[in-house]
Formats: structure tokens, sequence, C-alpha cells
């Protein structure tokens, strides 16, 4: 009988122990609640997973949110989800594929023929990893580079303007802690990663551009002395949505089969994953560290090289290159 109440006990300290280690994992959670009554917010890739939830929270809070998406069944069906939970009828789709830059200026005309004056925040969310081989986007950049950085490039360098004419524009930017993990510099000698090709290397570079993006523009704003703007980037955690649906196919979900429980352990469910762009959507604008990037809903410091400005400055120009014809 003994027995059986020690075995009890090392359940139950187990299961303590496992669900404490879990709430570790999933991190922080942002606190500030303010009504977002009278403000308009941009989402990119909305119909899912980390943008869904983003889309969702604040529509409760009262703003108007545009899902940017590039399907338009799924964006709608992600509009009308939102419409139901909510009761908000603030939230609307708008065709927004970051693969194609005429996609990107189509939706910057349809945004203006809206009649929307200003953007209080513009979340650039979407995103796509690990490709398992090359591909390329409508205008010809390595998939990953193109979608996660160039479309997003161009659609802030348009949409600018609107930002800047809310009284606090927020341009919040979801790159992720892979900006140091497989690459730690721009592919200067190949940015379309021809000569060779790793899925998770691309991916890095294009997240770490995201780093750079932020950093480039947030010092842009100082020198130019606008201080009601503010850019950051972020990284969410590691969180169990749909992003690697690229990667995780077939044999390889077998594979992976014996750590699956681990993944689930040491991972966080989306609704965690977007409290950090929820905290720099929703903390005081006061409170905002402009080019600063955030994980776990707190300032974090990103892993850079030394020469990082210089190629900072290097990408900006090359982006602001690529995209002049748009
Ligand atoms: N999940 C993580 O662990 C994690 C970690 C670090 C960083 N991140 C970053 O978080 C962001 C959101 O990812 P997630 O985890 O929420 O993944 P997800 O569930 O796969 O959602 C990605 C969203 O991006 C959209 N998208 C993909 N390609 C697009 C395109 N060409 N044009 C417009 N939208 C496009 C998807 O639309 P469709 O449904 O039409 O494909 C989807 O709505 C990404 O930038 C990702 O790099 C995620």
């Amino acid at each position: 009988m003994e027995e059986y109440g020690v075995y009890a006990l090392l359940g139950v300290s187990t299961l303590l122990g496992l669900g404490l280690l879990n709430r570790h994992f999933n991190g922080g959670v942002n606190v500030h609640k303010p009504s977002q009554e009278g403000k308009l917010i941009v989402i990119t890739g909305a119909n899912a997973g980390l943008g869904y939830v983003a889309a969702e929270e604040l529509a409760k809070s009262g703003a108007r949110v545009i899902l940017a998406c590039r399907d338009e069944a799924r964006g709608q069906a992600a509009v009308n989800k939102i419409k139901e939970k909510t009761l908000s009828q603030h939230v609307e789709y708008m065709n927004l594929d970051l693969d194609d830059l005429d996609s990107v200026a189509a939706f910057n005309k349809a945004f203006r023929a809206k009649g929307y004056k200003k953007i209080d925040t513009l979340m650039m969310n979407a995103g796509i990893m690990a490709l398992p081989t090359r591909e390329t986007s409508k205008q010809g950049f390595e998939k990953q580079f193109g979608v996660n950085h160039i479309g997003h490039f161009l659609l802030a360098t348009l949409l600018f303007d609107k930002v800047k004419a809310a009284p606090e524009g927020r341009i919040i930017v979801t790159s992720s802690n892979a900006h140091k993990r497989w690459t730690k510099t721009i592919n200067w000698d190949d940015m379309g990663w021809e000569k060779t090709y790793n899925g998770f290397q691309a991916y890095s570079m294009s997240k770490l551009s995201n780093v750079y993006f932020t950093r480039q523009l947030a010092k842009k704003l100082e020198e130019k002395g606008i201080d009601n703007v503010k850019v950051v980037s972020l990284h969410p955690g590691v969180v169990r949505t749909e992003l690697g649906r690229y990667m995780m196919t077939g044999w390889k979900w077998f594979m992976m089969s014996p750590i699956i429980p681990l993944f689930f352990l040491c991972s966080k469910p989306v609704w965690y994953g977007a409290q950090t762009q929820l905290h720099c959507a929703l903390c005081p604008f006061a409170e905002l560290e402009n080019g600063k990037y955030y994980s776990d809903c707190a300032v974090k410091a990103e892993t850079l090289n030394d020469n990082w400005e210089e190629e900072a400055k290097k990408l900006w120009d090359y982006s602001e290159n690529a995209v002049k014809k748009w």
C-alpha cells in the first residue's frame, strides 16, 4: 500500500514538474489592455498562426483590423471567425501576396482607395520557413528572402506615410531567433542562394534581414526627427503553428516522432506565441524602444556581427534598389 503512495507521489511530482517547465517555455504574457477604439491595424499573414491570434485579440480590444492575406478563401474564413468570436464588425480581408511585388503595390492602391487616413500599427508578420528546395518569388528573389523581407520592405515603404499620419505609429516586424542560427551574415556573394541552397540558412538570412530592416529604419527615423513612429522586431518563441509545413512532410514526421513529446513540452501554444507582438502593439508608446528586438514581452539583445551597421545599411540600399520599380 505504502509503495502505491510513493508511486502516486512520484507521478504527481513529475506532472507538476512538467507543467511548471511547460509554463516556463510558454514565456511572458502581455499585460497591457488599452482600448484600441479608433485605431487601424494591418496584419500580414493573419489567416493562420500568430497573425490570426494577434488579429483576434486586437479586434477584441476595439481596433479596426485588416487581415492582409494571400488567399481569399482562407483570409475571409479568418475574418468570419473573428467577427463571430469577438462580435466586432470592424474586421476585413484584403488581398496581399508578399511573393509578388505587383500584389504589394496593388494592396497599397486598394488600401488608399478605401480612404483610411492612417495606420496605427503595421504588423509585418507573414512568413515561410525552410523550403526544402530552392524556389523563387514572382520577381526572382529566393522565396523566403522575397516573402519575409523584400515584400515587407516594399509594403512598409509604400505605406509609411499612413503610419506617419498616426499620432503613435508602430511597425512591428516578426523576426526570429533564427536570425543568428544558421547564418550570421547576408549572403552577399550569392543573394539568390543559386550556388548552394540550404533552406534553413536562407530562412535565417531572411530573419536577419528583418532585424537589419528594423535597426536601419529606426536609425532613419531618429536622424529625421520622426518621433511619432517606432519600429521594433521580435522573436515569438518556438510556437506550434503551421510554419513547419514545408520541413515536416512525409518521412520527416516519422523520423521526428521520438522527439515530438519533447517538442510539445518546450514549445508554445499559439496564444502564448502571439503575446510578444501584442505587447509591442499595446504597451504605452513611450515604453516601446525604437529599433529594439523583443522576446517574451521584453527587450532582448540580438546576436549581431561586429559590422552589422554596415551590413544593415548595405541591405537597405540593396532592398531599396530592388523595389524601386514599384
Ligand atoms: N512558429 C514559430 O515557432 C516561429 C518562430 C519564430 C518566428 N516565427 C515567425 O512568425 C511569423 C508567423 O509565422 P507562424 O508561426 O504564425 O506561421 P504560419 O502559421 O505558417 O502562418 C504564416 C502566415 O503567413 C502567411 N503567408 C505565407 N506566405 C505568404 C505570402 N506570400 N503572402 C502573404 N502571406 C503569406 C500564411 O498564409 P497561408 O495560410 O496562405 O500560407 C500564414 O497566414 C513568421 O514570420 C515566422 O517566421 C515563427
